[in-house]
């Protein structure tokens, strides 16, 4: 990434709403939070979290925070609302994607009141059909209400949810349900998107199909006629009929549980072919999510938040529903497509509605450049007053376009670096206090105590390409991975001795500002979508024809990172287009559309190092340095390429 000298000042406007409004203060505090946790915070989450006996055990590894403490998630983010001036206030503002022939589409608006009643109700329903504190429920819906609904009445019963993106097929649905040992899926008929309907109830029965732990699923009518859908009898019950079955002696009060305990699981990918489950605390992670929203987002009572991430994702949990939620903020929630039915849609939406905080993904700000400045200038976007940005670094031509064309040049950005497995973002820089710096994520958020070091554990020097590593404990951490302790050990804690690794590159410059370079390790960021190119590899080998096969990402403008896979065959199994069309299909099929390779090349052989090592990085460059052939049944001898440039051992 290009240097960029260039900063943005917060306006004295914004300084002076913000809650830190200097340097000096942001670094007064961001001391105390590691010098004195207690008082930190003590301080920082009252009336969200108190009673602890101590704040935090231990150490990285195995730290535990606010030990002693008792809380619901649910309650914090809903029932202390309803006596105070949130009681009538949206929670929720939600739009669906289709509209009416006058352009309207069906909106929704769920005040704190009504959206409390709603998961009292839907928590007592879960109540009826068995469901207790601890019990995994899986949630496989769209951006619809009810899926916030479905993930704070689990929340209320203490039963831990799991929300798998909707875009996953029944093979990636299936694995997850089996890991997670979950007893209900919560889904719905199908789900609006780019105009039609994208069939979700279907791809739950195929993968209960496999998986027949599973004893009920409730299922949410969204689109009604437009998919019809079967009902296994004693097992699938409609949402209504779900909700019918409460006795009125359903305790409805929220499960008190320790700090401790577990809140959600969110598969994500990492270096082997079955996806981790990233385990996630209650008063730890709701801590980090409420902060880090209050700070980061400038949450202020009038806001108007639309952060623009699917809850299957992290970003949709803790800046979509629980950070949001917890400080009484309103969240905006749109069922579809950016640009449907054109790219004007977004800024449609921020117009109507008035939207306040835009927290979006860099490589949707590509495509919306990308689609021209046109769209944008044809809506009101004066109600903006905060951009933030995640999911993957943003280029410094992106960053302008954002700051200029959508923000008028009066808003400040902030470009936020975090993890599913961080629960909350850790480095960023806080709007009003300090300024931004294009390309740069910025400085550590409160608890955290980032570095860039060499592999041997040794710090870097200003502006010197290192590894990015988190040295303390934070309470929003993932607390291990679903049922494989020792993974959580290794992928993080065995690669640099006492630390927590992250898997990226980054750099430090002499004033603090970190820069994220992107991920070291196995991990693709293909579209803001985090794809393990093991995941995909398996997946290829799941086709009869195929011997072994290679992913890597390469460079891409729109997308970041393109998806490049090399494939070769069994004997007796010839390349042809129809074999590369079916290879591909597979992927949609085994992970979905979502992880569909943008590219595949068949080749005679993979270029591997004596000992038997895929050359990965051999691979990337022939990925980077060249379009595709074009003619997609050629083979190429990668092997005869590698051997002829006699590469060292990697
Ligand atoms: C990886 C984590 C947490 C939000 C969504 C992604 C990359 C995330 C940034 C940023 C540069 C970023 C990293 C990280 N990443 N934010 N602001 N600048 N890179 O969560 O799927 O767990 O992926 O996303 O590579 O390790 P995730």
């Amino acid at each position: 990434m290009t240097d960029d000298p260039q900063q943005l000042e917060p306006s004295p406007e914004f300084r002076a709403r913000a809650r830190v409004r200097s340097r000096a203060d942001y670094e007064a505090l961001h001391r105390e939070s590691l010098a004195d946790p207690e008082t930190f915070w003590s301080r920082e989450l009252a009336g969200l979290l108190g009673g602890w006996s101590s704040v935090r055990q231990g150490e990285l590894p195995d730290a535990t925070w606010f030990h002693g403490a008792t809380l619901n998630v649910s309650e914090r983010c809903l029932d202390r609302h309803l006596t105070g001036p949130a009681r009538h206030k949206a929670a929720l503002i939600w739009e669906g994607e289709p509209q009416d022939a006058h352009g309207q589409p069906e909106t929704r608006t769920l005040t704190y009141l009504q959206l409390h009643r709603e998961v009292v109700r839907l928590a007592a329903a879960l109540t009826a059909l068995g469901v207790g504190a601890g019990d995994r429920v899986i949630i496989y819906m769209g951006m619809v209400p009810e899926a916030i609904v479905a993930m704070l009445a689990c929340a209320r019963l203490g039963a831990v949810h799991s929300v798998v993106f909707g875009g996953f097929a029944a093979e990636a649905l299936h694995s997850r349900i089996v890991d997670c040992e979950a007893r209900l899926v919560i889904t719905q008929d199908g789900a609006w998107r780019r105009g039609s309907v994208v069939p979700m109830k279907p791809v739950v029965d195929a993968a209960l199909a496999l998986s027949p732990g599973v004893a009920k699923v409730i299922v949410l009518r969204r689109v009604a006629a437009a998919l019809p859908v079967n009902m296994t009898p004693g097992r699938d019950l409609w949402w209504d009929d779900a909700l019918a079955l409460a006795h009125p002696s359903t305790p409805s009060a929220p499960a008190q549980v320790d700090a401790e305990h577990p809140l959600f699981i969110l598969y994500t990918s990492g270096s082997t072919g079955k996806p981790k489950g990233v385990l996630h605390s209650s008063a730890g992670y709701l801590a980090g999510a409420y902060l880090s929203a209050r700070h980061v987002l400038d949450l202020q009572p009038d806001d108007l938040l639309w952060c623009t991430a699917d809850i299957g994702w992290i970003t949709g949990h803790s800046y979509v529903v629980y950070g949001p939620l917890a400080n009484a903020a309103t969240v905006l929630i749109y069922e579809g497509a950016p640009n449907a039915p054109d790219p004007g849609r977004i800024w449609q939406i921020v117009e109507r509605h008035r939207v306040t905080i835009l927290y979006t993904a860099p490589t949707a700000i590509r495509a919306f450049m990308r689609w021209g400045d046109a769209w944008p200038a044809a809506h009101e976007l004066g109600s903006l007053r905060l951009l933030g940005t995640v999911g993957e670094p943003i280029g410094p031509d992106a960053w302008h376009w954002y700051q200029r064309t959508i923000g008028g040049g009066r808003c400040p950005i902030v470009d936020t670096w975090w993890q599913t497995e961080t629960g909350s973002i850790m480095l960023s820089t806080l709007p009003g206090a300090v300024p931004a710096r294009p390309g740069r994520a910025g400085l550590p958020f409160f608890g955290v105590d980032a570095a860039v070091v060499h592999p041997d554990g040794r710090p870097c020097a200003a502006d010197e390409t290192g590894l990015l590593v988190l040295r303390r404990a934070w309470p929003s951490m993932l607390r291990t991975i679903w049922g494989n302790h020792e993974r959580f050990l290794a992928g993080y804690f065995a690669p640099i001795a006492g630390v927590y690794f992250t898997g990226d590159s980054a750099r430090v410059d002499a004033d603090g500002y970190v820069t994220v370079l992107g991920r070291v390790d196995d991990v693709l960021n293909v579209a803001g979508h985090r794809i393990g190119t093991a995941e995909i590899e398996a997946a290829i080998g799941t086709h009869p024809a195929v011997a072994e096969s290679a992913a890597v990402g390469r460079p891409d403008d729109l997308k970041g990172q393109a998806l490049v896979v090399f494939v070769t065959l069994k004997l007796g199994h010839h390349a042809s287009p129809a074999l590369h069309d079916e290879i591909l299909a597979q992927v949609a099929h085994e992970v979905g559309k979502f992880a569909r390779p943008d590219e595949l090349r068949f080749t005679e052989a993979l270029p591997k190092t004596r000992s038997g090592k895929i050359m990965r990085r051999f691979l990337k460059e022939i990925a980077a340095g060249r379009e595709t052939t074009g003619d997609t049944s050629t083979l190429e001898d990668l092997g005869v390429l590698a051997r002829l440039r006699a590469a060292p051992e990697e």
